[in-house]
């Protein structure tokens, strides 16, 4: 019985990827850029076995939902017209972080069950096809396989051939902290494979906010190599912000933020006002992350806790890319 885990960290993208050139090989429309994070994890482990069958999958040790159910069949349906292997899988799934709470997941998940599908189907790729095979199952995944900080370059070619991964900074040139910062809020209601998808089909701003971000990346990355705070920071920002914009103007409108999220932002911006060097990002959901040099930490984890609405503050820093366990 072919089996292997991997353990995948989570990322949070300083420039998002938010929509697809193509949506059957889930290709992104612009590069993106990310921090892989050190503690928030996902261990993923795979066994193909003949005596089962149909693929069954655990999350946190409970059967999957539907959807989760269909996104991982649809992945391993890959793995096994790759590696030529007939038999259904068990695959099970822990995260060290809340999944329910809206955390995403999904880069982490998708990334360790590359590693683990792939090594018990005892097939070798290189990083590049991982990141290709990875990148079918969630956009955000291919970074999480590279420690510290990573480029998914979205490349041009129809067939998604010249997709990649790149590192821009290994995890100890990182130089500032990540603080995830948990709110009060409801699941998300929209995933962003159907955000995506609406703000591409409905947003007046879609193709402007595709340009203006690819125009991002190549200043975030002379920033990070530089170690130039406030450019990544507004970089940061400019990205997150554009992108929200973005799902604003979709019809109906997509509003990710909760009330505590609205919170957050102000007391950054208040504390920028005060000299205290910190900067918000925030995904497709309700949770902030800050950006800030590692000296800001204290300051600004008591200023964020003490908010209404504030459920947890995990300080993270960069850190080691997935690995078969
Ligand atoms: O990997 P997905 O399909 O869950 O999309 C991730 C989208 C964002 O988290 C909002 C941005 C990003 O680049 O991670």
């Amino acid at each position: 019985m072919p089996k292997a885990k991997a353990v995948a960290p989570s990322n949070i993208a300083i420039v998002k990827y938010w929509g697809k050139r193509d949506d059957r090989l889930n290709l992104p429309a612009t590069s993106s850029i990310s921090i892989t994070l050190s503690k928030l994890k996902t261990e993923v482990s795979v066994s193909f076995d003949e005596k089962i069958q149909k693929d069954e999958v655990l999350v946190e040790g409970r059967p999957a939902t539907e959807n989760a159910y269909k996104r991982v069949v649809a992945f391993l349906d890959v793995i096994r017209s790759k590696t030529n292997l007939p038999l259904f899988a068990r695959v099970e799934s822990f995260s060290n972080f809340p999944v329910s709470s809206g955390l995403a997941s999904s880069a982490s998940t998708f990334a360790a069950l590359t590693l683990a599908a792939t090594k018990a189907a005892c097939a070798s790729f290189t990083l590049q096809e991982l990141a290709r095979i990875a990148r079918l199952g969630s956009g955000s995944a291919p970074r999480s396989l590279l420690g510290g900080a990573v480029e998914a370059v979205a490349g041009v070619l129809d067939d998604g051939s010249d997709f990649e991964v790149r590192q821009i900074l290994p995890q100890e040139r990182v130089f500032f902290a990540v603080v995830v910062v948990v709110v009060d809020a409801k699941e998300k209601s929209v995933s962003s494979r159907d955000g995506m998808n609406l703000c591409k089909r409905t947003s007046p701003y879609y193709e402007r906010w595709l340009e203006y971000n690819q125009g991002l990346v190549s200043t975030a990355k002379s920033a990070l190599l530089n170690g130039d705070m406030q450019t990544v920071g507004e970089i940061a920002e400019a990205s997150c912000f554009a992108m929200h914009a973005c799902c604003l103007s979709a019809n109906p409108p997509l509003l990710y933020f909760a009330e505590p999220t609205v919170s957050v932002i102000q007391e950054v911006f208040d504390m920028r006002k005060e000299g205290i060097q910190v900067y918000v990002t925030i995904d497709a959901g309700p949770h902030p992350v800050l950006i800030l040099p590692f000296d800001f930490v204290p300051k600004a984890v008591e200023r964020i806790s003490n908010l209404k609405g504030v459920v947890r503050v995990i300080v993270e820093r960069a850190g080691e890319g997935a690995k078969i366990l």
